[in-house]
């Protein structure tokens, strides 16, 4: 049967959101879980694409944690890079839209000011560099797309691919843990699913295609989205400042990834809340 609009990864942390605010606007919606669809498989993207003959594609779907990338390049540039590709093709084939998820990873954190969309991407890891060719393929092959880089997700629904995110996480180790250590050399903006969700809907109302930063204003270190965290759901655990160092890895990441929505902002669309304010409203309805 036909569908308006297909989100990819629909049971997601940022899919659901995306689902129920689409969904909202009375759009038709078929949201495809891994099951019903792989993207990194070309038959499998060609018989559900073609079937449901879409006007808008949403990819949320990725394979995301930076660790298992690392050790699995193969399948990081299979589900990032080519399943875009296959996306690109079927969607170009319908003359559809295909908006592409991507992320503040692939940048090195060089700056201390936030990054606009023409900077130049140098991704530290193989997570950060398949995202980065999985855009170069979308832009490419399907002329009418949106790609779309957001940082620090969190939401109602955890991120499926860490069983988390890291409002769950500083819940586990607050109540798992005699003290918590967070690192506060590491700057981002924590973002707010829902209003990615509600910013993607206004977006694609548009035919400015192309690329776009998408993250809530702002910025802070991870101690800093930590502390708010413990203070808002009255977590007594000691929550202490700690430094990347602290926490030596082969992984290379970005110490500083914050993205600055400049292409929105040109095109008057930008309401994205402080990450502060939208983090009170999530801890709040956590709260209730
Ligand atoms: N989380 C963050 O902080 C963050 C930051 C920046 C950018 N991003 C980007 O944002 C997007 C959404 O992240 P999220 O946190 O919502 O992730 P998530 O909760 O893990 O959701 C990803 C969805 O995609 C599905 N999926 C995974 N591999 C697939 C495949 N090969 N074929 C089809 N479906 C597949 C997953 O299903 P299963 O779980 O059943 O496999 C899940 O429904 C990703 O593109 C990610 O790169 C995330």
């Amino acid at each position: 049967m036909r569908a308006e609009v297909v989100v990819i990864g629909g049971n997601g942390q940022l899919g659901s959101d995306i689902v129920l605010r689409f969904r909202r606007e009375g759009v038709s919606l078929r949201s495809l879980t891994h099951e019903d669809l792989e993207v990194s498989n070309p038959e499998s993207v060609a018989s559900v694409i073609g079937e449901l003959r879409p006007t808008l594609v949403v990819n949320t779907a990725a394979y995301h944690q930076v660790p298992a990338c690392e050790a699995s390049p193969d399948k990081a540039f299979a589900v990032n890079a080519v399943g875009p590709l296959y996306l690109a093709k079927a969607a170009q084939g319908l003359g559809a839209v295909l908006v592409q998820i991507s992320t503040d990873y692939v940048f090195d954190g060089q700056k201390r000011t936030p990054y606009l969309e023409e900077d130049v991407p140098s991704p530290l890891n193989v997570y950060a560099a398949s995202k980065l060719v999985g855009e170069s393929f979308v832009r490419n092959y399907c002329e009418r797309h949106f790609i779309v880089r957001t940082s620090g997700l969190y939401g109602h629904v955890p991120c499926r691919a860490k069983g988390m995110n890291f409002v769950t996480m500083m819940l586990r180790y607050a109540t798992g843990k005699p003290e918590v250590r967070v690192v506060d050399d590491e700057v981002l903006t924590p973002s707010a699913t829902v209003d990615i969700a509600h910013h993607l809907w206004r977006l694609v109302q548009t035919e400015e295609y192309g690329l776009y930063h998408l993250t809530n204003e702002g910025f802070c270190s991870w101690y800093e989205f930590a502390e708010v965290i413990f203070r808002e759901l009255g977590l007594k655990t000691p929550l202490l400042r700690a430094s990347v160092k602290d926490f030596p890895s082969p992984i290379r990441r970005p110490q500083y990834s914050v993205l600055e929505n400049a292409r929105l902002k040109a095109l008057g669309l930008n309401q994205m809340p402080h990450w502060r304010d939208s983090l009170l409203r999530h801890l709040s309805q956590m709260n209730a």
